[in-house]
């Protein structure tokens, strides 16, 4: 079973995984002189993205090294609540001095989900690559469902097999239903993946995926040569 790092509460939480990002952005800048992060969607990052868009960070940190992509998006418009887009320039982006290049929205309101998705996977050619030739993030931040899906990869989704495609559009059961999402050959290929869980809701599902039970699709997101954290808190886990 994987140990999870266990903090306090939601805003412990969120310090933690501001400073293991942080970290990891550093870490990522002096290795290679830059950081591609892909944001995860939902409600938990919030807090971490606040703290990243908030002195020390927001000061010290090496952000004109730093590309944003995002790990899944709700098929809406980037100014629609529901956006993860929206909740990440509202927490974080619009704290910082950052150019448009720098910043890679998944939708864009010009095309359909399908070519949203193929046209997303044309700006992740941009990246490095791992060893099976995959689009290669520094940081991927995920959530986790109550259901044990995490990006916008649901349990029983066919895409959960796709070995090939990095960004597909999906139909989901979490609404809005319309997303897209990196596939799990994307997750898989990060230099390090956080996983960000809190609350009691989430109990069942994150002990099903530390303790590897495939079913769910977070149990699958094994990098092969890549740091896996779980920051959850206390609720999520009671130990
Ligand atoms: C989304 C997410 C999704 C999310 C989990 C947890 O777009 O909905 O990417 O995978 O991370 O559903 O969501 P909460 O953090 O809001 O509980």
């Amino acid at each position: 079973m994987i140990e999870p790092v266990v903090l306090h509460g939601p805003d412990a939480l969120a310090v933690e995984a501001a400073r293991l990002t942080a970290e990891a952005i550093q870490a990522a800048v002096m290795r290679r002189g830059a950081c591609a992060i892909a944001l995860a969607g939902g409600q938990t990052p919030k807090g971490c993205y606040e703290y990243l868009g908030r002195p020390p960070y927001q000061r010290d940190l090496p952000w004109e090294q730093v590309s944003f992509y995002w790990s899944d998006e709700r098929f809406v418009p980037l100014t629609d609540v529901d956006s993860n887009f929206r909740m990440a320039r509202l927490a974080l982006l619009d704290r910082l001095s950052l150019t448009n290049s720098q910043v890679h929205p998944m939708v864009d309101g010009a095309q359909g989900p399908s070519a949203a998705a193929e046209a997303y996977a044309k700006q992740l050619e941009l990246l490095p690559r791992d060893a099976n030739g995959f689009p290669r993030f520094d940081i991927m931040h995920l959530g986790l469902g109550e259901d044990g899906h995490t990006a916008s990869l649901f349990p029983g989704d066919p895409v959960l097999e796709e070995a090939r495609a990095w960004v597909r559009a999906v139909k989901g059961p979490k609404p809005p239903p319309d997303r897209l999402t990196l596939t799990l050959p994307l997750l898989n290929a990060a230099r390090a993946v956080y996983f960000l869980v809190s609350g009691e809701g989430k109990r069942r599902a994150l002990e099903a995926v530390l303790r590897g039970d495939g079913r769910l699709p977070a149990a699958r997101v094994r990098p092969a040569d890549g740091d896996l954290r779980y920051l959850v808190d206390r609720e999520a886990f009671p130990g």
